[in-house]
């Protein structure tokens, strides 16, 4: 019977089993990538000639690049640069010219995106810094240059400039001591003002403090920068985007060391602007271990961590935010205080530490810890997921931040965009469904609105929120984000940014003007807190289900 299964299921339908078995655990999930790993080995993608890669009728490149993708993304990182490197090598060979916004320039937009990628899974395997390591980084800091220099020469849009910064990243972290290509290449200035700054920031923005910061209580959050599933931009798109959004005063960025190129891509950004305006940007990151580090955590150790994000940042890191993978592992205890007496001591290096995905137990648990080796809490927030269909911060979390003074970053406030008109009266998606192009985020938070309640509940949520944003003339966003802004020890909420591929600056700034009064809260509250206990018992405290 499974036999019949496997071979007559749709694909959608297996791809949502395979999802299945693949969140059972570690276990299953070892299964899966060793199985891929040893096909994709046994059988490599074929070096398809350039003529028929780029054949003007029925082009090869895509089929190329999704294989190249599958082996990246197993895990067999180091094998996929040879393949990029051909790719676009072949792009010179074959004289290629692309038109603005056409489809070819789509594609190598995307292909520029899997680099990122593919850099980051590399650096996530571990590899030995072999001299075939070195040969198979330089041959593609190589051919990406002569893209590079090949656009400039024929007059085309540069697609390639992003990949360029995030391998020349790569080569100089794998082999340090080498020189940095990106940073007199491609810093052009931008063009924002510090009047211009200045104009337009301080008028619609509320802004709080958190540690020695003032931070508006909208962060952009560039985890959507990790992956081209959410879509790829070039450096100009990205860089515009970003102009756009410190224009309107956004000017706080939410990072990770494993989001792709975001600290490389905020890094260079605020190494543009004006030096009076670069100082006001807040650089949030974090420090993420997701498994057993295999050296000895020492001052030391915990001292390269901050260096490392500082380097990729081209500077000062304002708030840094610990994740650790395993309570019973004590050693966070340790890396948390030296971490907050760095903040201390090398305030150029860091300014401010939070945690990340912390529940209540473990952070008061750190927050006792610092305070009794150090003498104070040193710890300022404690980022989470808190939406309309997540308030599991309100069971246990809030009030421990209370008791030590820690404020809370809310993520996933929008369900990654769930919670927006587009899906007012929409049939529940196949998530699967290719037609409808649902992002990575998306994927995550439909399963948290099944487990809050049921998507027949969900709508009647939205339509509780359009009534309401209909009332006071704003988007239902902007409810969905104001109730979250409201609640007891939310200092803001990171909105999920697509540089360059989406933007919603104008609609989200309503959020700023947004009273609401009693009436609409409880009728919120109603509808949503029921489910927060569910939610908790179903995936335990916060963070719980990354762990
Ligand atoms: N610590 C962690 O474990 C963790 C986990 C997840 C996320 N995060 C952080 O939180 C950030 C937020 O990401 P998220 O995945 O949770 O996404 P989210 O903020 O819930 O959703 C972002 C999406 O909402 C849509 N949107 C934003 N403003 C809108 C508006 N005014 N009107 C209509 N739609 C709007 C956009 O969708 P379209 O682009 O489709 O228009 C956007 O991509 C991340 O970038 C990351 O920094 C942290």
């Amino acid at each position: 019977m499974n036999d019949v299964l496997i071979t007559q299921l749709p694909p959608f339908i297996l791809r949502s089993a395979l999802r299945a078995l693949v969140s059972q655990g570690k276990d299953s999930q070892g299964i899966f990538v060793d199985h891929v790993q040893r096909r994709l080995r046994a059988s490599p993608p074929s070096f398809i000639p350039p003529a028929e890669l780029f054949d003007s009728k029925a082009p090869k490149a895509p089929q190329f690049l999704a294989s190249v993708r599958c082996m990246f993304s197993s895990k067999i990182a180091v094998e996929s640069l040879p393949y990029f490197s051909y790719f676009f090598t072949c792009i010179t060979q074959a004289r290629l010219l692309w038109a603005s916004e056409s489809e070819l320039e789509t594609m190598l937009i995307k292909a520029c995106g899997d680099v990122v990628q593919a850099i980051q899974a590399l650096k996530e395997s571990h590899p030995s810094r072999t001299e075939e390591l070195r040969s198979k980084l330089l041959e593609l800091q190589q051919a990406l240059l002569t893209c590079d220099a090949y656009s400039l020469e024929k007059g085309l849009s540069r697609p390639f400039t992003r990949a360029r910064v995030q391998v020349d990243d790569a080569y100089s972290w794998f082999f340090p001591g080498t020189l940095s290509l990106y940073y007199p290449d491609y810093q052009a200035r931008s063009q924002i003002s510090e009047r211009s700054y200045l104009h337009t920031s301080a008028e619609a923005i509320s802004y709080t403090s958190l540690g020695i910061l003032e931070v508006p209580r909208l962060f952009n959050g560039l985890w959507q920068l990790s992956s081209p599933a959410w879509g790829s931009a070039t450096s100009k798109q990205q860089n515009a985007a970003l102009g756009q959004l410190l224009e309107a005063g956004l000017l706080a960025a939410d990072m990770a060391d494993h989001y792709g190129d975001a600290e490389l891509v905020y890094g260079l950004f605020r190494a543009s602007l004006p030096p009076p305006v670069a100082n006001k940007v807040i650089a949030a990151t974090k420090w993420c271990v997701f498994r057993p580090p295999e050296v000895e955590i020492t001052r030391q150790f915990v001292m390269e961590a901050v260096q490392e994000r500082s380097r990729r940042l081209g500077g000062r890191i304002e708030l840094l935010q610990f994740h650790w993978y395993d309570y019973t592992n004590k050693d966070y205890l340790f890396i948390l205080s030296e971490l907050v007496k760095i903040s201390r001591s090398h305030s150029e290096l860091v300014s401010n530490i939070g945690l990340c995905n912390f529940d209540a137990v473990h952070t008061e648990e750190a927050c006792l810890h610092i305070l009794s080796e150090i003498g104070e809490v040193g710890l300022v927030s404690n980022q989470v997921q808190y939406s309309l269909v997540d308030s599991r911060p309100i069971i246990r979390l809030v009030d421990v931040c209370h008791k030590y003074q820690l404020k809370i970053l809310t993520y996933g406030s929008l369900c990654g965009g769930f919670i927006s008109e587009k899906w007012l009266n929409a049939e529940a998606p196949d998530i699967y469904n290719e037609a409808l192009q649902l992002t990575p985020s998306q994927r995550k938070y439909f399963d948290m609105i099944t487990t809050w309640a049921s998507w027949s509940d969900f709508q009647i949520l939205l339509q509780k929120l359009k009534s309401i944003a209909d009332k006071y003339q704003v988007d239902l966003t902007n409810v969905a984000t104001r109730w979250v802004l409201d609640r007891p020890a939310v200092a803001a909420v990171i909105v999920g940014t697509r540089l360059g591929v989406s933007e919603h600056v104008e609609s989200n700034l309503k959020v700023f003007s947004l009273k609401l009064d009693n009436i609409d809260t409880n009728s919120l509250d109603e509808l949503v807190l029921k489910g927060a206990a569910k939610v908790y018992e179903t995936l335990g405290d916060c963070g719980n289900e990354y762990r």
